[in-house]
């Protein structure tokens, strides 16, 4: 997905609102919450050149989030997304993990679009249901 799709959908559907594209700019990733109850949405969004990704933000390895700080995903040079809780390393690209205990697996990637400026969850989506699959077993 890159800007020009957004030309392509002008409605702005603001209960799908990820964020704003400007939001990336500070770190090169943001970490989203949407929908409500114990096990809403949870995912992030990552800047890779002039595209923009999105995944549930839970490692393939043990389930944790990705992150330990709000809105910090990358390594230290922005080139990767770092599971900062046993250093797992997955391409901003295609989710795929590329080091680390799940190597060869991948980010569940969550679609996206983007509409004048904003990170929208794609239309084809359905938030509730991304979340429920997310969620832990019980
Ligand atoms: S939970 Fe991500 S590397 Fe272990």
């Amino acid at each position: 997905m890159s800007d020009a799709d957004s030309a392509q959908s002008p409605v702005l559907d603001v209960e799908r609102v990820v964020c704003r594209l400007s939001d990336l700019d500070e770190h090169g990733s943001r970490a989203f919450t949407i929908g409500r109850g114990d096990w809403p949405l949870r995912g992030l969004v990552v800047k890779a050149g002039s595209e923009v990704r999105g995944y549930i933000n839970s490692c393939p390895h043990a389930g944790h989030p990705l992150n330990l700080r709000p809105h910090q995903f990358l390594t230290a040079d922005g080139a990767l997304i770092l599971c900062c809780s046993h250093g797992a390393l997955f391409e901003k690209l295609t989710g795929f993990c590329l080091a680390g205990p799940c190597a060869g697996r991948s980010l569940r990637p969550i679609p996206l679009q983007l509409v004048s400026g904003f990170v929208l969850l794609a239309d084809s989506v359905a938030a509730d249901k991304l979340a429920d699959d997310a969620a832990p077993l019980p």
